[in-house]
């Protein structure tokens, strides 16, 4: 069998969900797959950017990575979405990605794919949960296969989201536990990517 291509797009201010993004690569490699990571390109004012040099430092550090194209979402039999929390949804930057998917929506090349998101957010209670699910609002409408990582592995009875991997980053930068979640769920969406692979092939 081919190997599960795998699309890792994420949006990232000051680093943190670049850093859980890496980590999502690292489990989905781990688990055989084709990788993808995929920045989405900053649309921000350059004005708002100087005003939080974290901001500015992090789009310098994160120039390697490639830019989010459609045809990442074309050419993947997985996509991992990664965002910070936006006064509880996601980030314009990625919704505006998004919203140019219309043409491979119209042609049905956006169905039967397994879609499951992750993200930041300043304070423990601060939108992590609904930002999540108002992403997975876009995976309906495309005839996703929505893949959360629920409470299937230890793991995510110390990371404690089942909706989907995520970070307080106000408690500082992703530690362990953040990380091996979000790898956890990249080997999950892979995992269930590869058995409908097979099952479709048969
Ligand atoms: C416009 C804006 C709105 C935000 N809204 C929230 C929020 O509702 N709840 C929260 O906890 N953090 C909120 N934050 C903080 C970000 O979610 C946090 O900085 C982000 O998760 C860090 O991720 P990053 O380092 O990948 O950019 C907001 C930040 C900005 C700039």
């Amino acid at each position: 069998m081919d190997p599960v291509k795998t699309a890792i797009i994420y949006y990232s201010a000051t680093g943190t969900v670049h850093a859980l993004a890496r980590a999502a690569a690292e489990g989905a490699e781990k688990a055989g797959a084709e990788v993808r990571l995929r920045r989405i390109a900053e649309t921000a004012p350059p004005e708002a950017i100087a005003a939080n040099p974290a901001w500015g430092r992090h789009l310098e550090d994160a120039a390697d990575v490639a830019e989010a194209a459609l045809d990442d979402l074309d050419w993947a039999d997985v996509v991992l979405f990664g965002t910070p929390t936006r006064f509880g949804n996601p980030a314009s930057q990625l919704r505006a990605f998004i919203d140019t998917s219309g043409p491979l929506w119209f042609q049905g090349r956006l169905s039967d794919k397994v879609y499951t998101a992750f993200t930041a957010s300043n304070t423990a209670h601060g939108g992590q949960e609904s930002t999540i699910l108002a992403l997975a609002n876009t995976f309906y409408h495309w005839g996703g296969i929505v893949v959360p990582p629920g409470y299937t592995d230890p793991v995510q009875f110390k990371s404690g989201n089942p909706y989907g991997a995520s970070h307080v980053a106000g408690d500082g930068p992703p530690g362990e536990v953040a990380l091996e979640a979000v790898r956890y769920q990249a080997r999950r969406a892979v995992d269930t990517a590869a058995a409908l692979k097979i099952g479709r092939a048969a």
